[in-house]
């Protein structure tokens, strides 16, 4: 809760956010006798009367996770008319005293003086003290922000956006905003959202197709699945650069990991190898990591009493301990030699499923791993061939409990590689005309990696499913809010 002893909106505040501050805020308040004129604005989380003529109010404004009881007396005005119809839900303001409090549960406590129910609520308000499923809570995606997971989901991924953005300045990387719509597909995986003002019902035809020379822009666009090609283009010029916006796939994959709008970190260096960019990612993440848990504590206690007993412990042994590096070819070995009856059959040139990573990260490494150098044929066109031909410089980031985090690569920097690579994975070089002139003018060897905010704030959590972490989740068949 915020306190406003300056008794009128946007005046200073003092937040009751931690624990420590809850108790410094009592003994000033010990000291000083009847207590500080305060004013607390909220909404009601629950609401008892007492024999004693009193109402209890716990009230809470989303500013962190501890609610602030409010005692209104029988003697106020609007007690009867009011207050004691004041449901779960209601939103008000109440002034009065703040003093340390006798009753268990709580160090400091509000007399109120005065409640001003701003918009009251009923008995059909859908949250109530109880555990609600998060399937039940996605269905009242407007109102689940008032929960203590939603809420503690919300400013946790507020913190570690500020985070992200902390660390790439820290280390001089400049923020670049990309297109969101766009004529390329990065990811050559045609999973697009199309763009169009055309009339759907009758557009009009060229050869027997949609005639998109007739549309907005002239040609077919969709919204991006990645700022990395516009990204690239900035890194030559700037040196190190990151996006951070939301991308869309158009994947109708129903899983728990897998979003079709969801926002992207994607840092791209210039003068740079593929070993730059898994020491990179590697100093991101325990950064990130670190930074959760010096300041979203509370929330963190939370989701680790609450969803994921082992979500504290995780992150510190991953702050604790340095990455491993591997290359693709290591792993199968180990894979194979393994012993283990694994769903999908490991193969050198098949991708390695979530129980592969799984098993290398939770069972055999026991930590973290960089694999790097995945056959030519599972990985994007734009990665960098290898000398041997047979694979190319792409990383994956596994971490224990969740398999690949990150994933990134060395780009190929050499014209008439990136070209072949285009055609044998059927994109035409011509659409990509500028794409293939930043490597004619002034190429350098560059790198950088992708990361999905909603992945991380998963991990972090320990939250199951993905629709959890983002307040308005897109998933096929759903986009209501
Ligand atoms: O591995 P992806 O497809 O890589 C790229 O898009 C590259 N252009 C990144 C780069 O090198 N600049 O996606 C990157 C990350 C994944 O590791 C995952 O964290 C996240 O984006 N991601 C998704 N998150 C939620 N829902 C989905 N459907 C996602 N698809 C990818």
């Amino acid at each position: 809760m915020h306190l406003n002893f300056a008794r009128r909106p946007g005046g200073p505040r003092v937040s009751l956010q931690s624990k420590m501050e809850r108790e410094l805020i009592k003994d000033l308040l010990i000291r000083s006798g009847d207590g500080a004129a305060v004013t607390v604005a909220g909404w009601v989380r629950t609401r008892r009367d007492s024999k004693g003529g009193f109402s209890f109010i716990e009230l809470n404004d989303g500013s962190c996770l501890k609610n602030i009881q409010v005692l209104a007396p029988a003697d106020l005005a609007n007690y009867e008319s009011e207050i004691v119809k004041t449901g779960v839900g209601a939103a008000l303001v109440c002034r009065g005293r703040l003093v340390a409090s006798q009753g268990k549960g709580q160090s400091v406590e509000v007399h109120a003086t005065e409640v001003q129910v701003v918009g009251q609520s009923d008995a059909e308000f859908p949250i109530q003290k109880k555990r609600h499923t998060f399937e039940f809570l996605r269905d009242i995606a407007h109102l689940r922000p008032r929960t203590n997971t939603l809420g503690a989901v919300l400013r946790l991924r507020s913190q570690i956006s500020f985070a992200i953005h902390q660390f790439f300045h820290e280390r001089s990387f400049h923020y670049i905003h990309t297109p969101i719509i766009t004529g390329n597909d990065c990811e050559g995986a045609g999973q697009m959202f199309r763009v169009t003002t055309l009339d759907l019902a009758r557009p009009p035809q060229a050869n027997g197709a949609p005639d998109y020379a007739r549309d907005f822009f002239h040609i077919p666009v969709h919204l991006t699945v990645s700022g990395q090609l516009e990204g690239e283009a900035c890194a030559l010029a700037l040196g190190r650069i990151y996006t951070f916006g939301p991308t869309f796939r158009a994947e109708n994959s129903n899983t728990s990991r897998h979003l079709a709008e969801f926002w992207m970190i994607e840092p791209e260096m210039s003068f740079a190898t593929l070993a730059d960019d898994a020491q990179l990612a590697e100093d991101f993440l325990r950064y990130v990591f670190r930074f959760a848990l010096e300041r979203c504590g509370e929330d963190l206690e939370f989701f680790n009493e609450w969803v994921d007993k082992t979500a504290i412990a995780r992150l510190e042994s991953l702050v604790a301990e340095p990455f491993l590096r591997m290359t693709y070819t290591e792993a199968v070995a180990i894979l194979e030699q393994s012993g283990r009856k694994f769903e999908f059959p490991v193969a050198w040139g098949k991708d390695l499923q979530s129980e592969h990573e799984r098993y290398l990260t939770e069972v055999h490494l026991k930590r973290p791993v960089i694999l790097t150098d995945y056959p030519r044929e599972i990985k994007a066109f734009y990665m960098k061939l290898n000398d041997d031909g047979k694979t190319v410089r792409a990383m994956d980031v596994l971490v224990p409990g969740v398999g690949e985090i990150i994933g990134g690569s060395e780009r190929e920097d050499r014209a008439d590689v990136l070209g072949e690579r285009m055609r044998e994975f059927g994109l035409e070089p011509e659409h990509y005309q500028w794409y293939l002139d930043l490597r004619r003018w002034g190429s350098t060897p560059h790198a950088g990696f992708g990361l999905g905010l909603e992945r991380l704030v998963q991990f972090i959590t320990g939250m199951e499913n993905i629709r959890d972490v983002t307040a308005f989740p897109r998933t096929p068949g759903h986009a209501k809010f």
